[in-house]
């Protein structure tokens, strides 16, 4: 059923919100399933067992960690150098992944949502933990649909750290409390309850009790 903006989310148009900060992978585009492919092929060329449930607490997570996470069942132990290798092969399949991606990525109702909080004065950011937010953004033309960046390249910390958002909140020259979140991560959730934001979550994560607003089907019901 089509549902407008303000319905899936009063705090859009209440007058407390004056920015929306998005997650990149799985809120705006389908690069979380690229991420898992690629994960995939690495473990299983390592003979790690992977599935779509293990893939879920990757989401938000960094590079760094998702490799421990996956390591978990690893039958045998790698060394630092050995898993900065993985975590670089692993980069390069996603890298040849979203080389190919084209503007049917984006997710339904992305765009109507991004031109929704245009329309209605309010700013956008991405909050991404990944270090290929600029290359997707530029690779789908999204670039200029967006006030300010922040990404893994800007952080220390990845989610559930809210450093990525309170960089975006600085980015954007506005106070934390003035910020959603949209997620589709548990670990962005949490990200933006400890930088004082409220959150949209998206897919995976409308389940999540710590969520404001929950939207299962993410934008889509905006079409
Ligand atoms: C997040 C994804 O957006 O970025 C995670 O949800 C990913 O799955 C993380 O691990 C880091 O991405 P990248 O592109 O820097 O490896
Ligand atoms: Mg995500």
């Amino acid at each position: 059923m089509k549902q407008t903006a303000s319905e899936l989310c009063p705090a859009l148009t209440d007058g407390t919100a004056k920015a929306v900060i998005f997650d990149l992978d799985g809120v705006l585009v389908t690069t979380d399933n690229c991420h898992f492919l690629a994960w995939n092929r690495m473990a299983q060329e390592e003979g790690i067992p992977f599935d779509r449930k293990i893939n879920d607490r990757l989401r938000g997570v960094s590079r760094m960690e998702s490799l421990e996470i996956i390591l978990e069942k690893s039958p045998r132990t790698y060394t630092e150098e050995e898993k900065l290798a993985l975590a670089e092969r692993k980069n390069n399949y996603y890298k040849e992944l979203i080389g190919t991606l084209e503007r049917d990525a984006i997710l339904p109702g992305a765009l109507a949502m991004l031109d929704f909080c245009r329309t209605h004065g309010l700013k956008t950011a991405i909050g991404s933990s990944s270090k290929n937010t600029k290359a997707i953004l530029t690779r789908l033309g999204m670039t200029e649909l967006f006030d300010a960046i922040a990404d893994g390249n800007d952080i220390k910390h990845s989610k559930p750290a809210p450093d990525v958002f309170l960089c975006a909140a600085e980015k954007l020259g506005l106070a934390p409390a003035l910020c959603l979140v949209a997620e589709d991560a548990d670990a962005g959730i949490a990200a933006a309850k400890a930088a004082g934001m409220r959150v949209i979550a998206v897919g995976p994560a409308a389940s999540n009790p710590d969520a404001d607003f929950a939207l299962p089907q993410g934008f889509a019901p905006l079409l």
